[in-house]
């Protein structure tokens, strides 16, 4: 019988990404995926360790299933959790079967096998004394716990590539350009849950995107960490500009295939050249959104995140971006509360949002992560002052977004047509290329096509139009 795979995905981009991927392996191997974590044989977590909450989210899930599943499921945890904890998830919540880490996604096969072999007994219960029997299992199988756990590095030969019907939308795609990080901003786990920063080869990206073109993609979203710190390590497959970034040079060479639509995301602003503009100006199908995180408008702040950027250097690259004729849209993502951040610190970052005019923000409570530097600093913003300047700094960009959002009114922009709204039926959802979620009237037939729109409402958080 065709054993059921549920798949749940926490996290950013890349772990999304990830499962695509994960998806697209197991149905290779003969597995199918569903929705129904109830009817499901097999039910894997790709989990996040960025904020506390995203961590919790996991034992809850794993607690939930337990109760509500007789037929006790093989549970496999996927992705940074896994990656940073190890074996002690296997104390934590003994329902646990497998643990794979962030590079190991590739072998989830192999894992469920073996675990699925386990409960039919057709492979041995794994024994410490039987490590030495098989190579695999001197390093897969937990000492402590018998079970199985792959926490090493990607295979020489993974396939970056996803099926069509494994992807979000038919019509956009996640391209991963670079994975890692090596930042170290005091208050994050990433560079601890993903390793170093390495880059894919600009080769095997444009591979990339001209098969999803030829699948009737029509927008790719180059994503990772950092995308603009991209340094592979051959120039093959870069386009000229010698002396500009290899990031601004493979965004020209992505451009070049003439797919419709190119976005990219997650920029680190120290790394943010002016070079980038210049390529979104001269490139049509490269979009007008940036998402720039600054996380604090405080250079007192700034320097204890150790982020690299000052607030007058990031608003010089905002001033540039701004001068665009392309009229580029504009995100970012801040933490609230960082240890020591004073009430005159925190003024200064409903400052800087004012200043940026951002088209949205992403603004996070700060949340200790065991093992980051600023985990041993005093966390000593109560839990009530952070909610206060939480509240308050949405209030603001609430406003600010409105404020920027009614430049839209009038206008005719080009959109995305990706599905069918979920509000009503009579309206087509997508996006424009400044990233705005935009419904308008329209009938199925014109999905998977790029429309131009005109927006006769603005709403908080999305654009209302008419195809013209
Ligand atoms: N606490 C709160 N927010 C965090 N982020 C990263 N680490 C933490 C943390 N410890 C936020 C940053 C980052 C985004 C992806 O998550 O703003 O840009
Ligand atoms: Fe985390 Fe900083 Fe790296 Fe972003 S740049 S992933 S915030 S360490």
């Amino acid at each position: 019988m065709i054993k059921k795979v549920y798949l749940e995905t926490m996290g950013c981009q890349m772990n999304v990404s990830d499962s695509e991927r994960v998806a697209t392996k197991l149905v290779s191997e003969g597995y199918e995926i569903t929705n129904d974590a109830d009817s499901a044989d097999i039910i894997l977590f790709n989990t996040c360790s960025v904020r506390e909450k995203a961590e919790q989210k996991l034992f809850t899930q794993v607690g939930r299933m337990r109760q509500n599943y007789g037929s006790q499921p093989v549970i496999g945890v996927l992705g940074c959790v896994a990656q940073l904890e190890g074996d002690t998830l296997f104390k934590r919540a003994p329902a646990i079967d497998f643990v794979l880490g962030t590079k190991a996604v590739g072998r989830v096969d192999v894992a469920i096998a073996n675990a699925l072999g386990q409960r039919d007994g057709t492979i041995p219960n794994v024994r410490v004394s039987d490590r030495h029997a098989d190579p695999i299992f001197q390093t897969r199988v937990s000492p402590k716990f018998a079970k199985y756990i792959d926490l090493e590095e990607r295979e020489i030969d993974y396939d970056w590539s996803v099926a069509q019907e494994q992807r979000q939308s038919k019509y956009v795609a996640f391209v991963p350009i670079i994975e890692g990080c090596n930042k170290f901003c005091t208050y994050c786990i990433v560079p601890f849950s993903r390793g170093r920063e390495k880059s894919l080869p600009a080769t095997e990206i444009i591979r990339h995107v001209l098969s999803l073109m030829s699948q009737g993609v029509k927008e790719v979203h180059l994503i990772g960490q950092n995308v603009n710190s991209y340094r592979p390590t051959t120039e093959e497959g870069l386009q000229g500009f010698k002396g500009s970034t290899p990031f601004s040079r493979l965004l020209r060479a992505v451009a070049a295939t003439g797919i419709e639509r190119v976005k990219f995301t997650t920029s680190f602003p120290r790394d943010f050249k002016f070079d980038i503009v210049d390529a979104i100006d001269e490139h049509e199908n490269l979009c007008n959104w940036v998402h720039l995180p600054v996380q604090s408008g405080s250079d007192r702040v700034l320097k204890a995140m150790r982020r690299l950027h000052t607030i007058d250097s990031y608003k010089k690259k905002i001033d540039r971006i701004k001068s665009s004729p392309k009229d580029i849209a504009l995100s970012t993502d801040i933490i609230v509360g960082f240890p020591g951040e004073t009430e005159t610190d925190f003024r200064k970052t409903v400052e800087l949002v004012e200043y940026c005019g951002y088209d949205s923000a992403y603004i996070f409570k700060y949340s200790p992560r065991p093992g980051t530097p600023a985990y041993e600093s005093y966390d000593n913003v109560p839990e009530d002052e952070k909610t206060a300047r939480f509240i308050e700094l949405e209030r603001v960009q609430r406003e600010v977004q409105l404020r920027r959002l009614q430049r839209y009114l009038g206008s005719t922009i080009s959109v995305l047509a990706e599905r069918e709204s979920t509000k009503s039926e009579f309206d087509i959802s997508g996006h424009s290329t400044c990233h705005k979620v935009v419904n308008f009237n329209g009938s199925r037939d014109i999905i998977g096509t790029i429309r131009d729109v005109r927006i006769t409402q603005v709403k908080s958080n999305s654009l209302y139009g008419e195809v013209c």
